[in-house]
């Protein structure tokens, strides 16, 4: 059985205050929700607020990015061992946002997801396809080119401390979700795709769904057999309805 898993995504949003508000809101809602696992992915100058806040309840923090060295000449980079320092559980890895506006190849990705690997942090991997290659009927030949790329790097036992997160380009803060049934589709793939190196291993695997997760579409999503739970943009900065996202991941806990 998989923990259901709610991830926030705060992207490049916050502000100390307006932090600890929603931090606040989201810890004093979550208290009876402990079967399912809720984490948010802050900024990095915010990972010190976050463990302050967030240490010793049930909600896990962590980065949206991390560099693939350690540490170095590498002038604006975060390092894996900086985000183990600030408690982080989590770090998003290849989003498409990552991918798109700046530069960040499968390669690169692979780099990365093994670097979080090595200081005991679970990459949250991202993958997805734009509309133009879903309307060619390149979905899943897509997906499985990044999630290959991760495979072959680090090998299946990587992904025993991962999570994947299929996030469809054209539904990222459009509005637009993917039907749970495009979604369940692309989550089986993955998970058969993974089972051919280890089905015990991609059994466990939890893959997220993202993409204009909100309160009214995530009982639908999160009803499918291989949706475990989201990665929640938009939606995890107002605490009612992250909220209430996390309650529909409940409900099927
Ligand atoms: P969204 O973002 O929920 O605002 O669509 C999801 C994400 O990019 O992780």
């Amino acid at each position: 059985m998989r923990r259901k898993l709610i991830a926030g995504n705060w992207k490049m949003h916050g502000a100390l205050t307006s932090n600890a508000q929603l931090l606040q809101s989201v810890l004093t809602g979550a208290g009876n929700l402990s079967a399912v696992e809720i984490a948010v992915c802050v900024p990095f100058p915010y990972l010190a607020q976050a463990r302050s806040l967030l240490e010793g309840t049930n909600i896990a923090w962590g980065a949206q990015n991390l560099s693939e060295q350690p540490q170095g000449a590498f002038t604006g980079e975060v390092g894996a061992p900086m985000l183990n320092d600030f408690g982080c559980r989590y770090v998003i890895v290849g989003h498409s946002e990552r991918r798109c506006f700046y530069g960040e190849t499968d390669a690169l990705i692979a780099e990365k997801f093994a670097a979080a690997l090595a200081n005991r942090i679970s990459p949250i991997l991202c993958v997805g396809e734009t509309l133009e290659q879903r309307d060619s009927g390149q979905t899943i030949e897509v997906v499985s080119t990044q999630v290959n790329a991760v495979l072959e790097r680090i090998g299946i036992a990587g992904f025993s401390g991962a999570v994947i997160a299929y996030e469809p380009v054209w539904a990222i803060g459009t509005g637009r979700t993917a039907t749970s049934a495009q979604a369940q589709e692309v989550h089986a793939s993955i998970r058969a795709l993974l089972s051919k190196a280890d089905s015990g291993i991609a059994g466990q695997l939890r893959i997220l769904y993202g993409g204009s997760v909100k309160p009214s579409n995530a009982s639908e999503l999160f009803s499918m057999e291989d949706i475990d739970g989201g990665l929640i943009g938009g939606a995890s900065l107002v605490a009612a309805d992250f909220l209430a996202i996390c309650q529909a991941a409940f409900s099927f806990r």
